[in-house]
């Protein structure tokens, strides 16, 4: 959409919302999807700014200086936002997951997480970041009821980090801040390095020797084609299964039984009892069938899928007056009639159709 010389690109495939679906009578409080899936976790985008521009999440041909973010009356207030969690955990939400953008961009992020936690003591309550204002802020969150914290990084190389963050954000000050963060209590820390062919894959098993011992998981992920700006092409994507055997190769790992159903991460553990690993493998081993994932965008629509084109429009809903009562029945609706298994089906088509950009909707 270019709108007088501006480079504008639509953060959602449309800026119409879908419907409103009726809810069934349901005897259950947690609402089951048409597929037979629950809905058990929530991620919210508490904001589409990022002051990275990862070349396959916001990169700057696309998200340039003079893109147009989304102005502050379109974001969910942390009133609004608390209000939707709540709605969510009385319809069985047990885990809530701040992303972005940048979630530590928001200004006030601490005052969230506590409102979060005080609404709701018992979710598991954590955030994806990219590290850059984390050392600030980590024994704030830690205080204010956060319980673990996910970290970005694509590679130890300093010029390789550099080049992918593409601000030439140096590796050290995310190691510090992963240091900081575990030292504030908010382990174990997950550390998410995205792999993509010829940038940063022969920087694999460096990563995997650097954190071995440390206690904190690193989980290696497949490049998806999140959005419709990245360039996404299948030849960029290293198999999660190639890269379990390149870190076998040194370090002998083993498999792992998932955490919990519907487990992103296929889980692995080094033979000699140095910790585990993870891989994501949302391109070559899809796992829709147990995906119990729902998306609050940061203009407040619900997406039932990391790669829907459309989401429904619950800000709406909340402003012009509904109670918690029609909040729950919204989504209740909503969920009964999903049907997205995205990665299950994805072909060459699909893939270049109009995405929600990963930015706006939160990995
Ligand atoms: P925990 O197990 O609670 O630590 O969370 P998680 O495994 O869901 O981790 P996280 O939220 O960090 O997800 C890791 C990455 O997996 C995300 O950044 C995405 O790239 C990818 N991912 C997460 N959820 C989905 C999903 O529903 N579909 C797809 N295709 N990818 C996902
Ligand atoms: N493919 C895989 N992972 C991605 N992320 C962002 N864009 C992509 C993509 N195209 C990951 C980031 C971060 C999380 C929010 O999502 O690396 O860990
Ligand atoms: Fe920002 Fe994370 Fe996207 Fe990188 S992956 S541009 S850090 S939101
Ligand atoms: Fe869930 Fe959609 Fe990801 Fe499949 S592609 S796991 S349905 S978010």
């Amino acid at each position: 959409m270019a709108a007088m010389g501006k480079t504008v690109i639509p953060i959602a495939a449309s800026r119409g919302a879908l419907p409103i679906p009726e809810a069934r009578r349901d005897a259950g409080a947690t609402p089951v999807d048409a597929l037979g899936r629950a809905l058990r976790d929530l991620r919210i985008s508490v904001t589409d700014r990022c002051n990275f521009r990862c070349t396959y999440c916001m990169p700057k041909e696309s998200f340039g200086m003079d893109h147009e973010f989304l102005p502050h009356a379109e974001l969910l207030s942390f009133e609004e936002i608390v209000r939707m969690a709540r709605v969510f955990h009385a319809l069985g939400t047990a885990k809530i997951r701040l992303t972005g953008g940048e979630p530590l961009l928001r200004r006030g992020i601490e005052r969230l997480v506590g409102m979060l936690r005080e609404a709701l003591p018992q979710v598991d309550l954590t955030l994806t970041t990219n590290g850059s204002a984390l050392k600030a802020k980590a024994r704030a969150l830690e205080a204010a009821g956060l319980d673990r914290i996910t970290v970005s990084l694509d590679s130890l190389d300093d010029a390789t980090f550099r080049a992918m963050n593409d601000v030439d954000f140096p590796v050290a000050r995310v190691l510090e801040a992963i240091d900081e963060a575990a030292a504030a209590g908010l382990a174990p820390i997950k550390v998410n390095m995205v792999v993509k062919r010829g940038v940063n894959d022969r920087h694999v098993v460096e990563m995997a020797r650097h954190f071995r011992g440390s206690g904190h998981i690193v989980r290696f992920i497949e490049f998806m084609d999140v959005g419709s700006t990245n360039g996404w092409r299948m030849d960029d994507v290293i198999p999660s299964a190639e890269i379990v055997r390149r870190i076998d190769a040194h370090f002998p790992l083993e498999p792992v039984e998932p955490g919990y159903r519907g487990e992103v991460a296929e889980r692995w553990r080094y033979v000699d009892g140095a910790g585990e690993i993870g891989v994501i493998s949302s391109v070559t081993q899809a796992f829709c069938s147990d995906c119990t994932r729902a998306r609050l965008s940061t203009d407040g629509r619900l997406y039932t899928c990391l790669f829907a084109q459309q989401g429904y429009d619950l800000k709406g809903l909340l402003r012009t007056g509904a109670d918690d009562g029609a909040l729950e029945q919204a989504v209740r609706g909503i969920w009964q009639q999903r049907t997205d298994r995205y990665s299950e089906i994805r072909t060459a088509e699909t893939a270049r159709a109009r995405k929600v950009e990963m930015s706006y909707i939160g990995g």
